[in-house]
């Protein structure tokens, strides 16, 4: 009909008002709630930019303290929960473990499911918030073929997170300061983006009532994709790739720059943004921090230095205005932590989980909120008459 606006990927549509983040992709700002991205991840923590997404204000100290108690308080899954991780492929990908066990929340929490009760709505916010970076630990400990630490509930939710990622059952965890400081600041980087694809996600499935378990395990099905947060592993295999062919970043970049089916500069280019992403300005900082201080990785970041520094002075970059992205640094301080790099993008969906809460909480609550339902362009054939099978 007339009416239908024709716009793959949506590049022009906006689907939705929202009142939790903006961007300015020519300036590159990004602000939540409106505090920039630079004031939060210098001033603020991950559990407080979480209540700022999901509540809409910087909570009190006693809003704040008892947030994170109830986060403290829901971090174990249900041990049959926990089994599913004996079942999965020990050489899976930790990606769909994660959403896999994200949807069976649905199952063993119940009480929580209604999309119009606002009590159940928090209840469900607080359980996926406290145990999601135990499920991202599950997946770690079953891909590296290491026994299960369980939480310690005197540890902030990040501290933990370091914790069943990298310490000992039965022992106390040491906590590194340095390492805490750089995840929760990872954390909050990813925290929100507004509308991306896996957002939108979120928000497409929510849309019909399906419960948050449903519709934040879809978002992170969307997140898998190479082209979203599928990048950050995507980055590291391909400064792998360059190191080992020994061919240099130069002939690299001529393969991408002659569009050779499937190669690109990841880690670089986004929608919006058409200036540096501010996220990966801050990266790019603690990047160099924590390698210095805790691998020997130099050589990659060096490697990716260089890969930037052509970028930038490339025409073929510099008219398609494409920047260094959130994801161009990332791996490369998730690896000095000593993450594999099929978790990286699980890292990403652990600090991304806020925003998408905050994202489908506004969409449930918003009185012009419609079902997601895009229309099309036919292109098939025009009406025809069924032959019989003997007559083909
Ligand atoms: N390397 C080489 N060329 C690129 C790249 C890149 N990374 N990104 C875009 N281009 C080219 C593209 O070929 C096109 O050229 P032309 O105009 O000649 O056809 C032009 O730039 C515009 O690109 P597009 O694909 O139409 O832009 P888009 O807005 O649809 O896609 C993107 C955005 C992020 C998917 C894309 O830039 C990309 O594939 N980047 C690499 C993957 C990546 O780093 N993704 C992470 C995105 S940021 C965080 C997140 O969402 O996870």
């Amino acid at each position: 009909t007339g009416r239908v606006t024709y716009d793959p990927g949506f590049a022009n549509t906006a689907s939705t008002s929202s009142a939790v983040t903006y961007i300015d992709g020519d300036e590159g700002i990004l602000r939540h709630r409106g505090y920039s991205i630079e004031d939060l991840a210098e001033n603020s923590t991950f559990v407080e930019v979480a209540y700022l997404l999901i509540y809409g204000e910087l909570p009190t100290q006693e809003q704040l303290d008892s947030f994170d108690a109830r986060l403290r308080r829901h971090t174990i899954v249900h041990e049959d929960l926990r089994r599913f991780f004996q079942a999965f492929p020990y050489d899976a990908h930790p990606m769909p473990m994660v959403s896999a066990s994200i949807m069976a929340m649905s199952t063993f929490y119940q009480d929580n499911l209604s999309v119009f009760d606002d009590e159940q709505i928090d209840l469900s916010t607080i359980r996926l918030l406290a145990k999601m970076p135990t499920i991202a630990a599950l997946a770690h400990r079953k891909v590296a073929g290491l026994p299960v630490v369980h939480p310690d509930n005197s540890l902030n939710i990040v501290e933990n997170f370091l914790r069943v990622n990298f310490g000992f059952p039965s022992e106390p965890y040491e906590v590194d300061p340095l390492m805490a400081k750089a995840m929760d600041q990872l954390f909050i980087l990813h925290a929100d983006h507004e509308q991306n694809c896996s957002t939108s996600t979120v928000r497409m499935v929510g849309s019909s009532q399906a419960n948050l378990f449903q519709s934040i395990s879809a978002g992170v099905n969307a997140l898998a994709g190479p082209l979203h947060g599928g990048a950050n592993s995507a980055v590291l295999e391909m400064l792998e790739e360059i190191s080992e062919s020994h061919d240099g970043p130069q002939k690299f970049m001529e393969r991408v720059k002659n569009k050779e089916q499937g190669v690109r500069l990841m880690g670089f280019g986004h929608r919006v943004y058409k200036n540096y992403d501010p996220r990966a300005a801050i990266i790019k900082k603690t990047a160099h921090e924590i390698i210095d201080q805790m691998s020997g990785a130099d050589e990659m970041l060096d490697l990716a230095m260089s890969l930037e520094e052509i970028a930038l002075a490339d025409d073929y970059f510099v008219e398609r205005s494409l920047y260094p992205n959130v994801d161009f640094y990332t791996g490369l301080i998730y690896k000095a932590m000593g993450f594999p790099t099929n978790m990286f993008t699980v890292l990403f969906a652990v600090g991304r989980l806020p925003g998408w809460i905050a994202q489908w909480r506004e969409m449930i609550k918003d009185p012009e909120t419609k079902i997601g339902r895009p229309r099309q362009i036919y292109t098939g054939e025009p009406e025809r008459k069924y032959v019989p099978i003997a007559e083909r």
